[in-house]
């Protein structure tokens, strides 16, 4: 990992710290539905997996990475997988996800690491899954992508559902969407304190004050960084208007417009075997 990518996140861990009582909060609601086998992972998530023969039948072990307070890691033992390892930077949102998966009763347990220097799970993972505002957090794509291809063992699975860089192009204005002066090629997003944009435009993550950088990544460079890895590209899809929380910063946007631009996009992806 480049020392710009170390230092970013360790500073990026601290923001992410403080949105953990909006995701307490949140497991409260959450609570019943994961405890009962329900799921948070979005329908094209549960679309996707669904290419793939069902987990329950080879995923002895999933992955999570970047799984903030676990809700997608307690839905992947939902949805088959006989076991699964959570890792996330912020060392609030991993306590509250060890305690959802106690609550739940969910085989998932939960590893507080920096992505990039995770240690004691390369070879292990039958199916590593990331997403829904993951991979921008990323300031180093090749040891990202060189971390996911050496957690997987030969023949594993890789799904990422992340949000579309496409989104961090515009701006809502008076008229509709305005274009931002960024470039879709090599962005760097610094936002101080949790914005509307964030989580929903989440009421009560408050003094939220430290500085947050991103890096919203076109897909193309993490399917170049993936095959770099050595990762087997298996589907690439992007996807219009998909989920609710990511135009909470566009209240007036009609679903109209919201439909002619990429919002997510996923990348199935598989470890040669052996
Ligand atoms: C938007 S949240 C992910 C939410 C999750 N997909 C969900 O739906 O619940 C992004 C997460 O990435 C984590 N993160 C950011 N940088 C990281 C890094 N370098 N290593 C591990 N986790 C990181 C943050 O702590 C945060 O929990």
């Amino acid at each position: 990992m480049s020392d710009d990518a170390r230092t970013v996140h360790a500073e990026n861990a601290v923001g992410w710290d403080e949105t953990a009582s909006w995701y307490a909060r949140r497991a409260e609601d959450l609570r019943e539905l994961l405890a009962s086998g329900g799921s948070t992972l979005q329908p094209q998530e549960h679309r996707l997996l669904g290419m793939l023969p069902p987990l329950g039948t080879w995923c002895d072990l999933a992955v999570h990475l970047q799984c903030a307070a676990g809700f997608d890691t307690v839905s992947l033992t939902n949805a088959g997988a006989r076991r699964a390892v959570g890792v996330d930077i912020a060392p609030e949102l991993v306590r509250n996800a060890r305690s959802l998966a106690a609550q739940v009763g969910a085989p998932a347990e939960f590893v507080c690491s920096d992505v990039l220097t995770l240690d004691g799970l390369d070879g292990q993972a039958d199916l590593v899954y990331t997403g829904k505002g993951a991979v921008h957090w990323m300031f180093d794509l090749r040891a990202w992508a060189g971390k996911v291809a050496a957690v997987l063992r030969p023949g594993g699975w890789f799904l990422l559902f992340d949000f579309h860089p496409m989104m961090w192009m515009f701006r809502e204005g008076d008229t509709g969407l305005e274009v931002n002066p960024v470039s879709y090629f090599a962005p760097v997003v610094t936002y101080h304190g949790w914005s509307q944009g964030h989580l929903g435009g989440a009421d009560g993550v408050e003094g939220g004050t430290s500085p947050k950088k991103l890096r919203p990544w076109p897909p193309s460079g993490v399917i170049q960084a993936l095959l770099g890895a050595g990762l087997e590209l298996k589907l690439f899809h992007e996807y219009p208007d998909t989920l609710a929380e990511q135009w909470t910063a566009y209240p007036r946007t009609p679903h109209r417009d919201r439909a002619r631009i990429a919002s997510t996009y996923a990348v199935l992806a598989r470890k040669p075997d052996a």
